[in-house]
C-alpha cells in the first residue's frame, strides 16, 4: 500500500491525489482521501485513485492538511468499505496504514467486549479504536495515547493519524514499512517512498523502526515508542522528477524496456576496468577474503529476483565455482534451514521492502551468516539490513512488472561473479580482459535487441488470444524462459509456464497442439543442438515456435514458425539479450489485449506483507 501526507499553507487535495497516483504502484485495490477544514471530510472508493477522482466531483475538498492512502488487499475484500482511511467510533481520529497488525483479532474481541463496533473487517480500524479506547479510559493527549497503543501492537506498520479537534497537527508511525518525511517552509509531506514530495521539497528524513513524528506546520518532534526524543537526520534527495515520468512513451513498462542499455551502463559504472581486466565492487570490498574461501552461497528473494538469483546461481558456478542454492525467501523463512557464519547469503530485491525477502535475512543473521543485498532502492531497508551489499542503480522502476530491474539485478550478479573469480583465480587474467570487454558492450547489444521492437509487434497481433504459452531454455536460458512466462502472464492474464527445455518431454509435451505457442531459447551456445531437438518435438505435435536465435541462425530459421535475433555473445552474457525480446513481446500482447500493463490486476510492486 501506499501512504501520503500533508500539512502547510496550500490545499492538501491535490497534493495528496497527485502523491497517490505517484504511489499507485505499490497497490491500486481502493484509494481514500481525510483532509480536515471545518471538520473531517473523508472520501474512499474501491478501484484506482481516478475512480476516487470522479467520485467526488462537486465535494467540498478543502482543507490545508490531508492524508491518503492507496490499497493492495490483505485484510477484507477491496470494497469502498474497507478502504482507508478508518476512523475511531466517535469519527474523530483517522487513520490511514500500510502493513499487517498480526494481533488485530485478539485486540478487536477485547475492544468489542468493551462496546466497540467496527465498520470494516480491517486490521486498521481495530488500532484506530484501541488509540481512541486509551484515550476514554486514561484522558491521555493523543500523542500518548498513539505511543501506547503503538506498544501492543504485533505487526508491521506505516501509519499516519488525524485528530478533527486539531487541524495543526499529524501523527505518524513506522515499524517495517517505509516512511519518508519531506521538509518544506512550514509545510511538511508524508509519504512511503520520496517520489510524491520530490517535486516540493528536497530535503527528507527517512523514518526510522518504532520512531513516531509530531509534526506541526512549525515544529517536528521525532520521539521512538519508548519516549526517547530522536534528532532527525535530514538529507538531500537525489531523484529527479523526470525519472518518475512517462517521457513520450505509452507506458512506463515501455519507457523502462527503453532504458536498458542506460541502466546496465550505470549499473556498471565505475566498477569494471576492462582492459586491465579488472571488477571492482566497493560495497563488498571487505569481504573479499570470505569470498575467497567461502564454501556456499545461498541467494534468497521473490518474484522476478528469484528468477535473477537463478541467473546468479548459474553465473557464479560457471565462473567462480562456487555451489550455489537459490531460495524462495518465503519458504526459506518456514522451513529451519541448514545454515551457518561460513555462508554467504545474497538478498536480491528491487524494493529493497519485500517482507518475505527481510524475515529470510533475519533469520539468516541470527544463525551468523553474511548477508549481501542486491536492490535498486537506495536506502531501502533491505540494504540497511545487509552486511554489504552492491545497488543496482536502474533508477526509479514505476512499471510493476519488473524489467529494467531484473537486467540491472542480473548485471551486479555477473559483475559479482566476475569478481569471486578474479579473488579465486578461477578465471584468467587474459580471459577477464575478454569477457570485461564484451561485457561493456553489452548496453550496445541491448540497444540491438530493442530494434526488433515492431517486429515483434508485428507478430504479437497472431498471438493476442492464445490461452496458454510454453517458454523453454536450457542453462542460463531457462531461468530466461522462467522470467517470459511470468512477465507474459503478469500482465496479459495469459496462463504461461516457463520450463527447462529438455523437461518438456516429461509433462508438458501433453499440452502441445496447434494452439499452442512455445517461445524457445534458442541461441549459440553449448546446448544449441539439444534445443534444436526439442524444437523439433514440438514441430512434430503441431506447436507454434517462436525462437530467440542468435543473428545470422538459418538452421533455426528454417524449422521455427517465428525468429528473433539477438546480437551474438559469450553464453555468460545470454540472459541480459535475450530477455529483451520476452518483456517486448509480453509488452504488445498485453497492449493488444487491452490491458493496464503498468498495473496489472491484484499484483503491488512492493509487497510489505509476509
Ligand atoms: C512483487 C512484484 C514482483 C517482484 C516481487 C519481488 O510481487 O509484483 O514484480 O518481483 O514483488 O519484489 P522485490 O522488490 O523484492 O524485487
Amino acid at each position: 500500500c501506499g501512504i501520503v501526507g500533508y500539512i502547510g499553507f496550500r490545499e492538501a487535495w491535490p497534493i495528496v491525489i497527485k502523491g497517490l497516483h505517484r504511489l499507485e504502484y505499490r497497490g491500486y485495490d481502493s484509494a481514500g482521501v481525510a483532509v480536515i477544514d471545518n471538520g473531517l471530510k473523508i472520501y474512499k472508493k474501491a478501484g484506482k485513485v481516478s475512480d476516487l477522482e470522479e467520485s467526488v466531483e462537486g465535494k467540498d475538498l478543502s482543507g490545508k492538511i490531508g492524508m491518503g492512502h492507496t490499497r493492495w488487499a490483505t485484510h477484507g475484500e477491496p470494497s469502498d468499505r474497507n478502504s482507508h482511511p478508518h476512523t475511531s467510533g466517535d469519527e474523530r481520529l483517522a487513520i490511514i496504514h500500510n502493513g499487517i497488525i498480526e494481533n488485530y483479532s485478539t485486540l478487536k474481541e477485547t475492544l468489542v467486549s468493551r462496546g466497540h463496533t467496527f465498520r470494516s473487517d480491517t486490521d486498521t480500524e481495530v488500532l484506530i479504536h484501541l488509540i481512541e479506547d486509551i484515550q476514554n479510559q486514561t484522558g491521555l493527549d493523543l500523542r500518548e495515547a498513539v505511543r501506547i497503543a503503538l506498544n501492543e501492537v504485533i505487526g508491521a506498520y506505516a501509519i499516519v493519524i488525524m485528530d478533527k479537534n486539531d487541524p495543526d497537527e499529524l501523527i505518524a508511525a513506522r515499524k517495517g514499512s517505509p516512511m519518508v518525511l519531506g521538509v518544506g517552509k512550514n509545510e511538511y509531506f508524508i509519504a512511503s517512498d520520496a517520489s510524491p514530495i520530490i517535486e516540493y521539497t528536497k530535503e527528507v528524513i527517512y523514518l526510522k523502526d518504532n520512531e513516531i513524528a509530531y509534526i506541526r506546520r512549525d515544529d517536528l518532534l521525532i520521539k521512538t515508542i519508548d519516549n526517547k526524543v530522536r534528532i532527525p537526520y535530514v538529507q538531500e534527495l537525489e531523484l529527479k522528477l523526470e525519472m518518475l515520468e512517462k517521457g513520450g512513451f505509452d507506458h512506463f513498462m515501455l519507457k523502462e524496456i527503453y532504458e536498458q542499455p542506460r541502466s546496465i551502463k550505470d549499473c556498471m559504472r565505475g566498477r569494471i576496468y576492462p582492459t586491465k581486466g579488472l571488477v571492482q565492487l566497493g560495497g563488498i570490498k571487505e569481504y573479499a577474503d570470505k569470498l575467497k574461501n567461502v564454501d556456499r552461497i545461498i541467494i534468497v528473494a521473490c518474484g522476478t529476483s528469484w528468477h535473477a538469483g537463478l541467473v546468479g546461481e548459474y553465473l557464479i558456478e560457471e565462473c567462480a565455482r562456487i555451489p550455489v542454492e537459490v531460495e524462495y525467501a518465503s519458504e526459506f523463512r518456514y522451513r529451519n534451514p541448514i545454515i551457518s557464519e561460513k555462508d554467504i547469503v545474497i538478498a536480491v530485491s528491487q524494493s529493497g521492502e519485500t517482507a518475505d525477502t527481510m524475515a529470510a535475512i533475519e533469520l539468516a543473521k541470527e544463525k551468523g551468516a553474511t548477508i549481501f543485498g542486491i536492490c535498486n532502492v537506495v536506502g531501502a531497508s533491505i540494504p540497511r539490513l545487509s552486511h554489504a551489499g552492491v545497488y543496482t542503480h536502474a533508477g526509479p522502476e514505476i512499471g510493476v512488472a519488473s524489467t529494467k530491474a531484473f537486467t540491472a539485478q542480473v548485471t551486479v550478479l555477473t559483475l559479482m561473479a566476475l569478481y569471486m573469480a578474479q579473488q579465486r583465480g578461477t578465471i584468467s587474467n587474459s580471459k577477464l580482459v575478454h569477457l570485461l570487454t564484451e561485457l561493456d558492450n553489452i548496453p550496445s547489444l541491448v540497444e540491438q535487441c530493442l530494434k526488433s521492437n515492431d517486429t515483434i509487434r508485428v507478430m504479437s497481433e497472431q498471438f493476442k488470444d492464445a490461452r496458454n504459452f510454453l517458454f523453454l531454455g536450457r542453462g542460463s536460458g531457462f531461468p530466461v524462459a522462467l522470467e517470459g512466462a511470468l512477465k507474459l502472464k503478469e500482465i496479459s492474464y495469459i496462463h504461461a509456464e516457463g520450463y527447462p527445455a529438455a523437461e518438456m518431454k516429461h509433462g508438458p509435451i501433453a499440452l502441445i497442439d496447434e494452439e499452442m505457442p512455445v517461445v524457445f531459447i534458442a541461441t549459440k551456445n553449448s546446448s544449441y543442438e539439444k534445443v534444436i531437438s526439442n524444437i523439433q518435438e514440438v514441430k512434430a505435435r503441431k506447436g507454434k515456435v517462436i525462437a530467440i536465435v542468435t543473428e545470422g541462425d538459418t538452421t533455426v530459421k528454417n524449422m521455427a514458425d517465428y525468429t528473433i535475433e539477438i546480437p551474438d555473445a559469450d553464453e555468460i552474457f545470454l540472459p541480459l539479450l535475450a530477455t529483451i525480446p520476452l518483456q517486448l513481446l509480453s509488452y504488445h500482447i498485453a497492449v493488444l489485449r487491452g490491458c493496464n500493463v503498468d498495473q496489472p490486476r491484484n499484483l503491488a510492486k512492493s509487497v510489505t506483507v509476509e
